[in-house]
């Protein structure tokens, strides 16, 4: 049985080689816990990204789409709380220099050559316009939920939306976290996905419920067996200063459970305090009672890229054949990157044409990717650790009956069909 860090170890190696995450800056040695997405690791995440709006696109309820800026008035952050609250606090070890969060102090350190704890504000600043004073100063914005309660009014009017309804965000959002790691799990750059939906404060618990487990199964769709998924409710203790009540999803990660996603019953407390600090009316107007009010929100945040670590963790698989370990992503077909490869048996001049002839016909619908370099042998393993569902090669004897091989993934077994029945066999995952 494997130890839960080689896999760790393994996974962010396939990541790296394979073209999932490369290191940002690598050419100039890297920046610490910066990371940049290479051509799989972009389809992967776009693949997340699309089946979050298409699940939805499927729900009874409305969820509009809105796409805010990353700077922001700095006001929406007085207002949230973001400026006196978004902090950690943080010690100094006096003989380095370095600094921890006061509660990840490692063990063997001294307490007295430690400072006294101070807070440490966690959202970057930099300033707008080309002179720098006190007016100018903004911020790379921690969460995108605070570009959502800024357009309550602008959604409300222009969709004319009814209550109970939902607006949902994806986007960057950035934290000068003092200690980040574990790859991409927690990094000072990072891409979030999160819902605020609105709705009547007597209805907040029944909906709290309903998203607690509408997003548990949008996890396990994506394919993350129900066994590394729980729901943590949050101790009084640690709920964030906005929050009423709060749970979990946690993900057990190889170094043990962690989130991977928040759903927080945040009450009204950023409507009020955007109407409060914008002078601006923030309220509903419900035509039924004729009653004006601010609706309670219930908030379903999670994080794009740490769901795309998840997802690899969870999917990584090794199967031992006569002579080899195979590795493999077992991606379902929405999820995959590639869900094609497609693969002349050798880089013969008529069987790389019937590939390009083959793969324009396909990749309007599927992903699809030609792959001629190295031996048909080692461009399955390739293919298998990337996580590519089908292969279709193409040999000699294509020529002569216009048809292919069609190998499974995850059977390994192949089948002959013929090129113009591709699409309707494809059509069919
Ligand atoms: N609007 C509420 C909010 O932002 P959060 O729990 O701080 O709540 C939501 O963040 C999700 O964003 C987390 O569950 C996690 O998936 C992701 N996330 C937060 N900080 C992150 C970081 N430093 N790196 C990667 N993902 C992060």
């Amino acid at each position: 049985m494997e130890m839960p860090e080689e896999i760790f170890d393994k996974v962010v190696k396939i990541a790296q080689a394979r073209g999932f995450v490369f290191n940002a800056s690598s050419i100039y040695g890297g920046l610490r816990s910066s990371y940049d997405y290479g051509p799989l690791g972009v389809l992967l995440k776009n693949n997340i990204s699309s089946m979050w709006w298409s699940s939805l696109n499927s729900l009874d309820v409305e969820i509009y789409p809105i796409d805010t800026a990353i700077i922001q008035s700095s006001e929406v952050w007085k207002a949230s709380g973001h400026l006196a609250e978004f902090t950690d606090p943080m010690v100094d070890h006096k003989p380095t220099g370095e600094r921890f969060r006061a509660d990840q102090v490692p063990k063997d350190l001294k307490k007295e050559d430690l400072t006294e704890p101070r807070q440490f504000n966690l959202m970057f600043e930099t300033s707008i316009g080309p002179v720098e004073n006190e007016n100018s100063a903004v911020y790379l914005r921690p969460e995108t939920a605070q570009g959502i309660f800024v357009n309550f009014e602008n959604v409300l009017r222009t969709m004319r939306a009814k209550i109970p309804f939902g607006i949902g965000n994806i986007g960057k959002s950035f934290r000068n976290e003092i200690t980040p790691g574990q790859f991409i799990f927690r990094t000072r750059e990072f891409e979030q996905m999160e819902i605020e939906f609105f709705c009547d404060e007597s209805e907040e618990d029944k909906w709290f419920d309903y998203w607690v487990e509408n997003r548990l199964n949008w996890y396990k769709n994506l394919g993350i067996p129900e066994k590394k998924l729980r729901i943590r409710n949050h101790e009084k203790s640690e709920l964030a200063h906005y929050a009423k009540k709060t749970s979990d999803i946690e993900f057990e990660y190889p170094w043990g459970w962690g989130e991977l996603e928040g759903i927080a019953n945040r009450g009204n407390f950023d409507l009020n305090a955007h109407q409060e600090s914008s002078g601006n009316d923030l309220k509903y107007f419900d035509p039924v009672t004729e009653s004006k009010f601010t609706p309670s929100v219930i908030e379903p945040a999670g994080g794009l890229t740490r769901t795309l670590f998840a997802v690899l963790l969870s999917l990584y698989e090794e199967e031992e054949l006569e002579n080899e370990t195979r590795t493999l992503f077992k991606f379902n077909f929405d999820l995959a990157p590639i869900q094609i490869g497609i693969l002349p048996l050798s880089k013969k001049e008529e069987l790389i044409t019937v590939c390009n002839q083959i793969n324009s016909s396909l990749r309007s619908n599927f992903r699809t990717e030609i792959d001629i370099t190295q031996s048909i042998g080692k461009r399955y393993r390739r293919q298998d650790e990337i996580g590519t569902l089908y292969c279709i090669t193409v040999d000699f004897d294509t020529l002569e009956d216009n048809s292919v091989t069609v190998r499974s993934r995850d059977t390994m077994e192949q089948e002959r069909i013929k090129i113009e029945e591709l699409r309707d066999y494809f059509n069919n995952f």
